[in-house]
């Protein structure tokens, strides 16, 4: 297979791990007999420093050309960066938010599993993290509070913000069918989060979830409140599959959860359209503390790879393959800094991508 990726390298950590990512791709396509022509993209703080603004229209038309996009992470430091004394319309976040508004990338997967391997490194308490946990969040991603008008006035002299939390009913139907499409290859499990006891969104949000949850008889569907599952995740992780809520919930909550598993160079991520399109990610940020420095865990982006194979191209194996070499390589032992344990051997950026290419098959 002929494979046209679009590469957003970004900032901080992000052209380190996507490097490492890059690598274990042209392993895998070597090994499986695929090709792949890469296109360089800049997005987020790269691209203000070079056009100004964080997302231009070539990037963006660019983007839409290729089958699936590779990213690593954008931003900087809030307090130090120039990016960020810039209106917050040109700022590196804005640039994400538009490209996948342009991208149309509603669905967002968030994988949060403990590896077996890494169980040490979960904060909870060892009963908890005894029994595992294995769940995807489906976060809503081009709608809800992210993406409503927004304003900052004077109302009669006072100082008065704000931001617009719309959702329609076929907005909240495409996720929740991905997410019970998902459920129905996984557990078979939807928890629905929302704040119905208090937002109309969340009212509708719950409506239209139990009108798609008739088509899929099989799927056990519970609805859970936004405050009560950030609770859960801590008290009872296992209890879930399939976690689908609205943006900013799942903004929040994806984000609890990576930190559950207590090892976010770990977590990838998939936002995809209605078509096989999609764009990679890991779930961490760009770290700009430890950029350079040869040290950041690149395995979330390599397993965002790996989720592009599955999820764009339907390279099942292929993707198998990858996170296969990423439990083989953990369970010698090898580990960067961010899940060293004693006994284990602490490896850097370079050399983790170089042993996960070993292990490919
Ligand atoms: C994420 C990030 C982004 C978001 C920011 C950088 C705009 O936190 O992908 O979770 O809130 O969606
Ligand atoms: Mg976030």
């Amino acid at each position: 297979m002929e494979m046209k990726i679009g590469v957003i390298k970004g900032d901080g950590i992000g052209p380190e791990i996507v490097d490492e990512a890059m690598k274990v791709l042209d392993k895998t396509a070597e090994v499986y007999g695929h090709s792949i022509a890469y296109t360089q993209l800049l997005m987020g703080g790269a691209s203000i420093d070079v056009n100004g603004v964080p997302l231009t229209d070539e990037t963006l038309k660019a983007a839409k050309e290729s089958d699936a996009v590779l990213m690593g992470s954008i931003g900087g430091d809030a307090k130090t960066s120039p990016w960020y004394q810039l209106e917050p319309s040109k700022r590196p976040e804005a640039g994400l938010l538009a490209l996948r508004k342009g991208l149309n990338l509603f669905a967002n997967l968030r994988p949060a599993v403990l590896y077996e391997d890494l169980k040490g490194a979960c904060p909870l308490k060892e009963e908890i993290a005894d029994s595992g946990f294995d769940m995807m969040i489906m976060r809503e991603l081009t709608g809800g509070l992210y993406f409503g008008k927004r304003s900052t006035e004077e109302v009669n002299g006072v100082l008065t913000a704000r931001d617009e939390l719309t959702y329609n009913e076929n907005e909240i139907r495409r996720i929740a069918k991905r997410a019970f499409d998902i459920a129905m290859k996984r557990r078979k499990k939807v928890t629905s989060v929302d704040k119905a006891n208090v937002l109309d969104s969340s009212r509708l949000w719950r409506k239209v979830v139990e009108e798609v949850a008739a088509d899929y008889p099989e799927v056990t569907l519970e609805h859970m409140l936004v405050d009560n599952c950030a609770m859960q995740l801590v008290k009872d992780p296992a209890q879930f599959d399939v976690i689908l809520t609205e943006n900013m919930f799942g903004d929040i909550l994806s984000d609890e959860a990576s930190m559950v598993t207590g090892s976010i160079g770990m977590l990838a991520s998939a936002s995809l359209n209605e078509t096989k399109f999609g764009l990679y990610e890991p779930s961490g940020g760009s770290a700009p503390d430890i950029a350079g420095k040869g040290i950041a865990n690149p395995i979330a982006t390599i397993l965002s790879a790996a989720m592009m194979l599955r999820y764009s191209f339907d390279l099942d194996k292929e993707a198998d393959a990858i996170e296969k070499a990423v439990s083989e390589v953990l369970s010698k032992g090898c580990r960067t800094i961010d899940i060293m344990a004693e006994g284990k051997t602490q490896i850097g950026t370079k050399e983790m991508g170089d042993r996960i290419c070993e292990c490919i098959r």
